[in-house]
């Protein structure tokens, strides 16, 4: 006996705000969601679709110091813009925030105080790197050295991005510091840890005994994290960006991302529903389901549920229907090397073509294994489908209505047992698609939707009313108003997949009102007499040039993001830096660094050194008797034990790609810039 839910809660990955969506997201996470919400809303049933942007983590301040702006800069651009992508695209969410958002710092961290107050974690003291000059405790990805696998000399302290293994920054050969070069030391350190090994009992039971039903994917990836034995995670890093851990002495400590990250599922409720948000995750009537990909998968599944048992009081999801991965053109999604579709290009390249993204995404959802998006099915499926099949029916009975009827909906005279044949096959086709979607079965759902499409156009096809109308207008009429009723039944099955096409339809049909599930079927949802709208077009032709033009793209060196516009600044701002022209008189690299050169220059004022990390772009012998500009009166500091006095001025492109600034014409050295 399936449970009866009052309430359905779906949530959906936030997405880290440091980058745009591009179709990996969609097809994985954000579509499935939308399609089950709107089935839900459809159904009747009292649906809270929640959504937001994931704002902490390291990667979004590496990215930050990349491109020399502070977190928030980041997040606020991408936020922004993630925001309005997925509102361009139809994603329906009832509510869009942010982990930046002062009522999810105090949710989470409430949430932390509780479980620290209750003696719910437990208290480590590590050995973690610290960075003596950047004066920081380094997370993993800010340790860089040689991986001890491939020799790659740019590995990172939690991986190798050239051979793919998993590192320690222990293991890393010749480790620095990414922010200042220098070589980290070992300090002690405090974290608090979530004992998910006490939680292991609890979570077999639930998990591996009563969620069989749960997707093979995401059972399997569970039972062998548990089969595996779980450990103490820590949920506190030192960062400076993030919720700060909320306990006395804990300066410089915020919660690790994927501690507050998931409460942002809460946050974000209560921002919508402040008063009765607890509805939503507190009683046992209300359904959670967490639409994610499959890297989060031990995150929800194992750690959030942990999370909320050791709380109390919150309902736990019923099911995590995860997904693996979109492939595109038969290679992994990568955003540094953009292989990728990004969202918001798409919405400009395509305007007014939402559906048949969504409709691709769809019907290529990675449900049980990684799948494969090329433009290529794009336009066929577009073309052969949208176009072919449900465009064509829905136009041909409109215009022959138009043709016949003067756009009035023909009454029904007889029906033939043919006509009863299609009229039945409806219920079926309503039921299978029910079940699918109940399921979290996105790809039979609308394949099955478009088995109405596909019986109407059989029907017209075998019934040939334009044939008939030479004889019988009476079995013309009959012929109409049994397609224009699956038209409109067609407004309510495509309505979670392609939610503009149906908005389209219901103009043409002059349906005012978006009809519930429990229409459906019905046979007079279209009275006689019913004045229909001239028909447009639901879907154009896509031409081969068209996806030829995106396959082009796709093979064009990246184009990575211009550094957001600083705050304006006065004049007298700037006349606080000293910036002048120098010559550099010699040159040599910093030993044992593969990014430093050693510059001793003549600023006109004196001669100097400055240690610059350009030894990736500029040889010693390239910059021997160059001229170049200094920022001059820069604090020295020590780099690698060596004191450097001033920096040289560099154009910095997003990817970290450095060329010198110099004056174009020989000038004087100690020239002032200004
Ligand atoms: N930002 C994460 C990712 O993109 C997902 C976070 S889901 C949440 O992988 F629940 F933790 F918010
Ligand atoms: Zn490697």
């Amino acid at each position: 006996m399936q449970k009866e839910y009052k309430r359905y809660l779906i949530t959906s990955a936030l997405p880290y705000a440091n980058g745009p969506l591009h179709i990996g997201h969609l097809a994985g996470v954000y579509v499935p969601a939308d399609i089950y919400a709107r089935y839900m809303r459809l159904r009747e049933r009292e649906v809270c679709f929640v959504g937001g942007s994931d704002e902490h983590g390291v990667p979004i301040t590496i990215k930050a110091r990349q491109l020399g702006v502070s977190p928030q800069d980041i997040v606020d651009k991408y936020h922004t813009q993630i925001k309005e992508s997925f509102r361009r695209l139809g994603i329906s969410f009832d509510v869009y925030s942010r982990t930046t958002s002062r009522i999810h710092h105090k949710t989470a961290s409430e949430f932390f105080r509780k479980l620290y107050d209750e003696g719910k974690f437990i208290e480590k003291e590590t050995e973690q790197y610290y960075d003596p000059e950047a004066k920081a405790f380094l997370a993993d990805r800010y340790i860089v050295g040689t991986c001890p696998r491939c020799g790659h000399s740019e590995a990172y302290g939690d991986q190798c991005e050239k051979c793919g293994s998993t590192l320690s920054p222990d293991e890393l050969i010749n480790p620095h510091s990414s922010i200042s070069g220098t070589i980290p030391e070992k300090r002690k350190t405090k974290h608090w840890y979530l004992p998910l090994d006490q939680y292991e009992p609890w979570l077999k039971e639930w998990i591996l005994k009563n969620h069989k039903e749960w997707k093979p994917n995401v059972y399997g990836q569970c039972k062998s994290w548990l089969d595996n034995g779980l450990q103490p995670r820590a949920v506190s890093r030192d960062l400076d960006w993030g919720v700060p851990v909320p306990v006395e002495g804990a300066e410089g400590k915020v919660l690790y991302v994927w501690f507050d990250a998931p409460i942002g599922y809460i946050s974000n409720t209560i921002e919508l529903y402040p008063d009765s948000w607890e509805t939503w995750w507190k009683s046992e009537d209300t359904k959670l389901v967490h639409f994610i990909g499959k890297d989060n998968i031990v995150f929800h599944c194992i750690v959030f549920p942990s999370m909320l048992k050791a709380h109390g009081g919150y309902i736990l999801p019923e099911n995590v229907p995860a997904n693996e991965f979109l492939n595109l053109e038969g290679e992994k999604i990568s955003t540094s090397r953009n292989w990728a579709v990004w969202l918001h290009e798409y919405l400009d390249e395509f305007p007014d073509q939402q559906d048949v993204l969504r409709y691709t995404l769809c019907a290529t959802t990675p449900e049980t294994k990684d799948n494969d998006f090329t433009w290529k099915e794009f336009q066929a499926r577009n073309n052969n489908e949208l176009v072919a099949i449900l465009g064509n029916f829905v136009n041909r009975a409109v215009v022959l209505t138009h043709k016949y009827f003067n756009g009035a909906v023909p009454a029904i005279a007889a029906l033939t047992p043919f006509d009863s044949e299609i009229t039945d096959t409806i219920p079926r086709i309503k039921k299978a698609l029910e079940d699918h979607l109940e399921h979290y079965r996105f790809r039979d759902s609308l394949k099955e939707a478009m088995n109405l499409a596909r019986l109407g156009n059989k029907y017209l096809a075998d019934t040939e009313p334009w044939k008939v109308a030479k004889t019988d207008m009476e079995r013309v009429g009959t012929i109409l108003n049994i397609s224009l009723q699956i038209c409109a039944s067609l407004t309510i099955a495509m309505e979670p997949f392609l939610p503009f096409t149906t908005n389209k339809l219901r103009n043409i049909l002059n349906i005012a009102e978006q009809l519930p599930w429990s229409a459906f079927g019905q046979g007079d949802l279209l009275q006689a007499g019913h004045a229909l709208n001239q028909p447009v077009l639901l879907f154009r032709k896509i031409e081969d040039a068209e996806v030829e033009t995106q396959v082009a793209k796709l093979k064009k060196p990246v184009k990575k993001d211009i550094a957001p516009a600083l705050p304006s600044c006065t004049i007298d701002d700037f006349s606080k830096m000293d910036v002048r022209v120098a010559t550099v008189l010699q040159a040599e690299r910093v030993p044992k660094t593969d990014k430093l050169l050693k510059l001793t220059i003549d600023t006109g004022l004196d001669q100097r050194v400055i240690v610059s990390g350009i030894a990736e772009y500029y040889s010693p012998e390239d910059m021997t008797g160059r001229q170049i500009c200094i920022l001059a009166n820069l604090l020295p500091r020590k780099i690698r034990g060596i004191e450097s006095q001033g920096m040289i001025l560099m154009a910095k492109e997003p990817d970290g790609t450095m060329r010198l600034v110099s004056p174009l014409e020989g000038i004087g050295n100690g020239a002032v810039i200004g």
